[in-house]
């Protein structure tokens, strides 16, 4: 196996980019992506694209830490090679949800910074604490509201997709918070490297994301504000993750209280 190196990209030290098919245009902000921000057919299309090709890259961080970290405890080592499988598992449900809908892989670009920022921190709790405890989570709020906006325009088999991958990302979700607890009351320098990589993570999302609302992004369309962008929190998944009541209510703090309820925006 050879040894995938790092790129510099405006300034932030990344992880190289893993491998794709040709038919990929890999770019690396949300203003080069191709997000339509309605429900209309080409835009669940360029939804379940990007939410695919997201899949991809959590299958590559999740089979990187099983290569990576030999040393680490052998039940961590398992999840995270479940995981792998799960996640592989996602790719082709959505592969095969983008068919139905006359899709094709490559139809739009594709980002794979999960991966470019998760991978470049060098130790496994600072892994886990990014790509399971804050990307999947946040995907897990995501999945959660998509979720419902399909349903109301009648699109019950995607969301049927996205709701059956949710469950396995409460699963990813919770390990992980169960694992950094475990591995931090034996080393409390774990604390230490996780913080240190949500800083990284932080610091590496203030330069590829849009930074002002009404920036237009490649197919003309205005995005909002990164503070607009916030989804609305999955209050029951997180629970199911084991996220604490407290460490739920500072989520909930900084997506203005917003949570998804069923009663508020399901059909
Ligand atoms: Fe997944
Ligand atoms: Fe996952």
């Amino acid at each position: 196996m050879s040894e995938i190196g790092y790129i510099k990209i405006a300034d932030v030290t990344l992880r190289d980019t893993p491998a794709r098919d040709s038919c990929f245009k890999v770019v690396y902000s949300d203003a080069e992506m191709h997000e339509y921000g309605d429900m209309s057919e080409l835009a669940r299309r360029e939804m379940i694209h990007r939410h695919m090709t997201n899949e991809m890259t959590s299958v590559d961080m999740a089979a990187a830490a099983v290569a990576e970290f030999p040393d680490a405890p052998w039940e961590l080592r398992l999840e995270l090679a479940r995981q792998t499988w799960d996640e592989a598992r996602h790719v082709r449900a959505l592969y095969r949800r983008l068919l139905e809908l006359g899709g094709h892989k490559g139809e739009f670009p594709i980002s794979t910074l999960e991966w470019n920022v998760t991978c470049a921190v060098d130790n496994l709790p600072g892994r886990i604490a990014i790509q399971n405890r804050t990307l999947e989570a946040g995907a897990m709020d995501i999945m959660g509201g998509l979720s419902q906006s399909l349903r109301s325009v009648g699109d019950d088999a995607t969301a049927d997709t996205l709701d059956a991958i949710n469950t396995d990302e409460v699963h990813h979700v919770r390990f992980s918070n169960r694992w950094i607890k475990r591995l931090a009351q034996s080393d409390p320098r774990v604390l230490m490297k996780v913080a240190g990589a949500i800083r990284f993570l932080q610091q590496a999302n203030s330069k590829f994301q849009i930074k002002e609302g009404g920036e237009v992004n490649a197919i003309g369309k205005a995005l909002d504000s990164p503070e607009n962008r916030i989804p609305a929190v999955n209050v029951e998944d997180r629970k199911l993750a084991e996220f604490s009541d407290e460490e739920i209510n500072e989520i909930l703090r900084q997506a203005g209280y917003r949570s998804l309820v069923a009663s508020e925006s399901a059909p």
